[in-house]
């Protein structure tokens, strides 16, 4: 999808070069050109094949996954202790939060091991949110970490904190099942937000997510809400659509700063239940590997989701989701926190790699949560992103490029950006990239034309 987008941008810089070369220049630039525009016939992307660029970006959209490091598991004894835990909910309540009293309608949850790194910037964020008294708010923290957070951190009086370190190694599998059950099955809220240790939320990044469970129940469409992953902000106007979401495709984007309605979470509650059932008591980090992964693959097939899917509980709580008719998910525009998985769980890139992709960035101003619409609802608004687009690309286009950004580009961005397909961090990177060669291909050097055209870019 985002080599599409590159593909355009490709086409047209190439474009542009040959016009601008095309009296300087030898007949080698010519026959570059036709070859490029053979290749590019057949299959849209053949010219970038291999590159790197083509990596990153399919690396940076794959992981809807959450296949944790190798962690030390007794997986029996694991699913001996969750049995025990759902099989009497007032009994299980009683033994995780012990006279806790619920004062929120919606429960945040914390999900973490044992890397205390990552946790001493993750969790200040979450205790320090906006509002943060107006949630309950659990740590569920993985067995057998070493890690005991108590005596790390100061836990603010202002806020509801319950403090749930697991007797065994869950596992994420087990672990994000728990979570679910949890909430909705042990402590009946209605509504659940999750948030991954490696992910640092801005101070309203939970009223904005609550807010957007509100709006989703009466979107017969909408499953879950998220925080947008990828950092946007230099395509968007943010004077204008801070608050704004819109619908994205269900299966776009990771599940690290998310939330969802109960009435969501009962209609694929028995099929979580099933996945828990097969994959308890196994080796979870094992589950690409046969016995584990041909009984997960079966119960794809026995539920009617793709053979060839993903593995993960994240991908079968999507597609059963999906299937339940809730094909979409409320995204924000802007990114409400700042992923910092490059210590491992999600990720095994180096700090550089990671940030080179994902960004540093997270929204710096201050919202209105209340004030979230959804800015698919009305299409001037959609035309008015679309211009604020091209308005923000030709800032950086004509500092290169003799003319205004291509209208097919400008297209192309939109509807992926619309989609949450956008990278926005790569794909500014690339244009800037692009109207460099562009500029040294000016200078008439023959050998940048053809480091170009072979999709070096
Ligand atoms: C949503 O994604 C799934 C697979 O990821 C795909 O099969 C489906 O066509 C997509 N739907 C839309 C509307 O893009
Ligand atoms: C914009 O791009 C989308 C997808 O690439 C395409 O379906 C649509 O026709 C384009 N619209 C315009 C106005 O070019």
């Amino acid at each position: 999808m985002y080599k599409g987008w590159l593909t355009f941008l490709m086409l047209w810089v190439l474009g542009e070069i040959f016009s601008h070369t095309a009296n300087a220049s030898s007949s080698q630039v010519p026959v570059l050109a036709s070859r490029f525009q053979q290749r590019n016939r057949g299959s849209t992307v053949s010219i970038l094949a291999g590159n790197s660029m083509k990596g990153v970006a399919q690396r940076s959209r794959r992981q809807l996954d959450d296949s944790g490091p190798g962690q030390q598991a007794n997986p029996v004894q694991a699913a001996a202790y969750l049995d025990d835990l759902f099989k009497d909910y007032a009994t299980a309540r009683k033994q995780l939060v012990g006279s806790f009293n619920k004062r929120s309608r919606i429960a945040v949850v914390f999900m973490c091991f044992n890397r205390a790194g990552v946790i001493r910037q993750s969790l200040p964020a979450v205790m320090r949110s906006d509002g943060v008294e107006q949630f309950d708010l659990f740590i569920s923290q993985d067995g057998g970490a070493g890690y005991n957070i108590e005596k790390d951190l100061h836990f603010p009086e202002s806020s509801s904190i319950v403090y749930i370190r697991h007797k065994f190694n869950l596992c994420t599998g087990l672990h994000h099942h728990f979570v679910k059950s949890f909430t909705f099955d042990i402590m009946d809220y209605d509504g659940l937000i999750i948030v991954e240790e490696d992910n640092v939320v801005h101070p309203q990044a939970l009223q904005l997510l609550a807010r957007m469970i509100d709006l989703s129940i009466e979107q017969p469409e909408i499953g879950i809400v998220s925080l947008v992953d990828m950092d946007n902000s230099a395509f968007l106007d943010d004077r204008k659509y801070a608050e704004g979401i819109n619908r994205v495709n269900g299966t776009m984007g990771h599940l690290w700063v998310y939330g969802f309605h109960k009435s969501r979470y009962e209609a694929v509650r028995s099929n979580l239940y099933d996945y828990y059932n097969t994959i308890k008591g196994h080796d979870y980090g094992m589950k690409h590997e046969p016995p584990l992964s041909d009984k997960i693959k079966a119960l794809l097939v026995s539920k009617g989701f793709p053979a060839d899917g993903e593995l993960s509980q994240d991908r079968f709580f999507i597609y059963s989701l999906e299937n339940a008719g809730y094909r979409q998910r409320y995204q924000t525009l802007f990114r409400f926190f700042e992923p910092i998985g490059y210590l491992g769980l999600h990720h095994r890139h180096t700090e550089t790699a990671f940030f080179n992709m994902f960004g540093r960035g997270m929204f710096n101003g201050r919202i209105k949560p209340q004030a979230a619409f959804d800015v698919t609802k009305d299409t001037t608004m959609l035309l008015d992103i679309k211009a604020g687009v091209r308005d923000h690309i030709n800032r950086v286009w004509l500092q290169y490029f003799p003319g205004k950004v291509h209208e097919e580009l400008v297209n192309n961005t939109f509807v992926s950006l619309m989609e949450g397909r956008l990278n926005g961090v790569e794909a500014m990177a690339d244009i800037k990239s692009a109207g460099m060669k562009y500029i040294a291909s000016k200078t008439g050097n023959k050998l940048i034309i053809a480091t170009f055209a072979g999709g070096n870019i």
